[in-house]
C-alpha cells in the first residue's frame, strides 16, 4: 500500500511545489510509481509538468465534485514518468460550490480510497493558504511533509502549522508529521546556518539530513516543463533533491 504524503500548508513561496515536483520526479526515476496531486487553483504543479491548466478534460475539480467516481478518470500521464491529477483554472471557484457539502474535508481522501496501491507514493500539493484544499490534501495523507526555509521567521512558522495540525486531526486523528525539510538554503550566510542548527535542536529526528540550497536551477525546470533530474541533472538543487528521496525512501521503507 502506497504512502500519501502531503506538503503541509504553509504560506507561499517556501518550496512546496518545488519539492513535489523535484522529488515526485526523483522517486519516479528510480521506478516508484508515484502519483502527484496539484490542489491549488494557482496550478503551479501542473504548470511545472509542462501541462496546460486550460486545455483539461478533467482535473481535480471533477475529483471533489465526484469523489465516489475515484481519481483514475482524472490522472494523466506525464513525460516526467509521474502520474498527474492536474488543478485547473475553474478550481478557483470550487471553493464555494463545496461550501455546502457534507464531509467536504474528506472528499479527496474518498476518492483515492481505491487507487492508493497502485502507487508507492502519492504526493499532494497543496495551496498556501487554510481552506478548503489544503484541509482535503492534509486529511487524504497519512502524514505531511514539512518545507521550512531558512530565515529568520522559519521558527514563528512552525508553531502556526502545529496548530493547523491539531486541527485536521480533529478530522483524521491519525496525521503524523512525516519530516521537516530544511529549503532554500543560503550556506555561505551564517543566518541560515544559525536557523538550521535551531531547527535541528527543536524537532532533532524529524528533521530531514538533506539541505535543500538555493540552486536557480530548480526555479528555472518548471519553466521549461521538465524535472530537475532532466533539466540539470548535475545540479546542486538536482543531488539534493535526490539524496532526500534517498533518505525518504529509507524512511517510509519502500
Ligand atoms: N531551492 C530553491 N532554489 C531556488 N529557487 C527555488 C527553490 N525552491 C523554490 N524556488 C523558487 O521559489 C519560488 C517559490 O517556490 P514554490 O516551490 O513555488 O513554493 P510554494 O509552492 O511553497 O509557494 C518559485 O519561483 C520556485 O521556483
Ligand atoms: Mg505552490
Amino acid at each position: 500500500m502506497g504512502h500519501i504524503l502531503a506538503l503541509a500548508m504553509q504560506k507561499g513561496g517556501v518550496g512546496k511545489t518545488t519539492t513535489t515536483l523535484s522529488l515526485g520526479t526523483m522517486l519516479a526515476a528510480r521506478g516508484r510509481r508515484v502519483l502527484l496531486i496539484d490542489i491549488d487553483p494557482q496550478a503551479n504543479l501542473t504548470q511545472g509538468l509542462g501541462v496546460d491548466p486550460g486545455a483539461l478534460e478533467y482535473s481535480v475539480y471533477e475529483v471533489l465534485l465526484n469523489p465516489e467516481r475515484g481519481v483514475g478518470f482524472a490522472t494523466i500521464t506525464t513525460d516526467a514518468g509521474v502520474d498527474l491529477i492536474p488543478a485547473a483554472l475553474e478550481l478557483a471557484g470550487a471553493e464555494l460550490e463545496l461550501a455546502g457539502k457534507v464531509g467536504r474535508e474528506l472528499l479527496l481522501r474518498k476518492a483515492l480510497r481505491a487507487s492508493r496501491e497502485q502507487y508507492d507514493y502519492v504526493l499532494i500539493d497543496p495551496p498556501p493558504s487554510l481552506g478548503i484544499f489544503s484541509l482535503n490534501a492534509m486529511a487524504a495523507a497519512d502524514a505531511v511533509i514539512v518545507p521550512l526555509q531558512l530565515h529568520a521567521y522559519a521558527l514563528k512558522a512552525m508553531p502556526q502549522l502545529e496548530q493547523t495540525i491539531e486541527l485536521v486531526r480533529e478530522i483524521h486523528p491519525h496525521l503524523a508529521i512525516g519530516g521537516i525539510i530544511c529549503t532554500l538554503a543560503d550556506r555561505r550566510t551564517n543566518l541560515s546556518l544559525q536557523i538550521e542548527q535551531q531547527v535541528r535542536e527543536r524537532y532533532g529526528a524529524l528533521v530531514f539530513e538533506t539541505v535543500i540550497p538555493m540552486n536557480v536551477k530548480l526555479a528555472e525546470a518548471p519553466t521549461v516543463g521538465k524535472p530537475i533530474g532532466v533539466y540539470a541533472p548535475s545540479s546542486a538543487g538536482a543531488l539534493a533533491y535526490e539524496a532526500l528521496a534517498t533518505e525518504l525512501e529509507s524512511r517510509y521503507g519502500v
